[in-house]
């Protein structure tokens, strides 16, 4: 088998406009970008949002995201209006996070139509600023530099937000050695949501267990994959 060579992160990160006018991040090294060109609203909203908070009831609720990136999920999950009435922690792994005036430069808060939600986010987003946030009561949010293959979690998270970079450009986090790990940190009943619906992915994840679903894609894409962690 050919080896698979080391992730080099970016550094060349550009903010570029996506299709429906909100802001994400490029690398033209990576020749990748953090989020759809169609729209990174609209693919969060529909990914992350719909087909993964929407779809998940605990409470409280246990939320991991790998590949926290900008915050873009981070600060809709915060935004979403079904979630004041629930205690959510949510922990975010990011082993490069982009500088904060990037981050800053995207102004998330914005796009979303919550500028009141600005600081807070900012907070959570900077390093500087600490690893333990809590932006309203109820809601905590942990910022880890952990890589996934780092996690040592059993059964704790409803809800996993898979955001990695695509197969193409980082294809060791599409393995079952990353999944199987994923898989242990989920409780039973457990979903992750992906906006990657390639089939080697979907039998990838069902080699590890999980029963997989293909909802319909955000803009410009066919499908995407849910996966749930079923209960024995
Ligand atoms: C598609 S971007 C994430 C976009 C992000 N969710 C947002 O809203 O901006 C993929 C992210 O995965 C991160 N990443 C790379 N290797 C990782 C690893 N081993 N574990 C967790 N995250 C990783 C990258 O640094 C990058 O920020």
């Amino acid at each position: 088998m050919q080896a698979t060579a080391p992730f080099v992160p970016p550094t060349d990160l550009e903010p570029y406009v996506t299709a429906d006018g909100s802001v994400s991040l490029r690398s033209a090294a990576l020749q990748e970008g953090y989020h759809s060109v169609h729209g990174a609203l609209q693919e969060s909203r529909h990914v992350f949002i719909r087909h993964g908070l929407h779809a998940v009831a605990a409470d409280p609720l246990r939320i991991l995201e790998v590949g926290l990136g900008s915050g873009l999920n981070l600060l809709l999950t915060l935004a979403d209006e079904a979630v004041p009435d629930r205690t959510v922690h949510y922990v975010g792994l990011e082993p490069f996070p982009p500088p904060i005036a990037l981050v800053r430069a995207l102004d998330h808060p914005a796009a979303v139509g919550r500028p009141d939600l600005r600081a807070a986010f900012e907070r959570m987003m900077d390093a500087a600023a600490g690893d333990r946030h809590q932006p309203r009561p109820g809601f905590t949010m942990e910022r880890r530099a952990a890589a996934v293959l780092d996690l040592q979690e059993q059964a704790t998270y409803h809800l996993v937000y898979f955001d990695a970079f695509g197969p193409r450009t980082q294809p060791a986090m599409w393995t079952a050695a990353v999944f199987d790990v994923l898989y242990r940190a989920m409780v039973p009943g457990g979903v992750l949501v992906t906006y990657c619906a390639k089939g080697d992915v979907r039998r990838t994840l069902v080699g590890c267990g999980f029963h997989v679903d293909r909802p319909p894609g955000p803009a410009g894409k066919r499908e995407m994959l849910r996966a749930r962690k079923p209960i024995p």
